[in-house]
């Protein structure tokens, strides 16, 4: 079980030392649970020297594909390793939503960040136009097929409705929509979307779901030991 705390624009560098400090000591407690948080760029640094010696590991929103140049905004995977960085989230659909990210820049980051050595979640979801249109296999299979095959990829299915919404999947569509992920690609799949601690454990006992990624739950260290320990119940 994998789970994922992607912070988003939250928890600026003092903050997030401050509650690395809180949650380092999760995994020694939580057996058959990684545990993964994803600060924004200018808390990296940060989280990862309130962290020490944790088994919790840090992974960036994003990453570019190019080693270096002219990129404005953009970080690349080399630049992420020097700072202890082990991996990045690629794809997520707020990137898709509002900052033009495609199928296509998003299989260039994820195969550039493996090569380069980093671990990649890589999101894919439908919206709930596509949902309703019943086009939600289409999609998937679109921003599925992309993805390249890599020991160190895992897929993150965030129906982008259910994201900050408070509206999860049922654990039924979550499992529907992972078995058919699964028959796409042969990477783990994280559930996204409205994670609580409240309905952890129903997501998390399905069986293609292989952990979660989490974002407002993430942000409160009770709420994420809750989810944490809800993946350790279930592995
Ligand atoms: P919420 O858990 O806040 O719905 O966010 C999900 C998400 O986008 C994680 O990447």
């Amino acid at each position: 079980m994998l789970i994922a705390g992607n912070w988003k624009m939250f928890k600026g560098a003092h903050e997030a030392r401050q509650f690395a400090t809180t949650i380092r000591h999760l995994p020694e407690r939580m057996a058959g649970v990684d545990v993964v948080v994803c600060p924004p760029w200018t808390s990296l640094e940060a989280t990862i020297a309130g962290l020490g010696k944790s088994a919790v590991r840090v992974y960036a929103q994003n990453v570019h594909w190019e080693l270096e140049g002219p990129f404005t905004g953009e970080a690349s995977a080399p630049m992420l390793l020097e700072l202890g960085v082990t991996g990045a989230l690629v794809g997520h659909s707020e990137r898709r939503q509002y900052f033009g990210e495609t199928d296509e820049t998003v299989r260039l980051r994820a195969e550039s960040a493996l090569e380069a050595g980093l671990a990649v979640i890589a999101c894919v979801g439908e919206t709930a136009d596509e949902r309703q249109a019943g086009e939600m296999q289409q999609v998937l299979e679109r921003q599925v097929s992309v993805l390249p095959r890599h020991e160190r990829l895992v897929i993150a299915y965030e129906p982008v409705w259910a994201i900050g919404t408070g509206l999860t999947a049922t654990p039924d569509l979550a499992q529907e929509a992972h078995s058919f992920v699964r028959s796409l690609h042969d990477a783990p799949v994280l559930y996204g979307g409205s994670v609580k601690p409240e309905n952890a454990a129903g997501l998390l006992a399905q069986p293609d779901v292989d952990g979660a990624l989490v974002g407002g739950a993430s942000l409160d260290a009770l709420d994420f030991e809750a989810i944490c320990q809800a993946a350790a119940q279930a592995a």
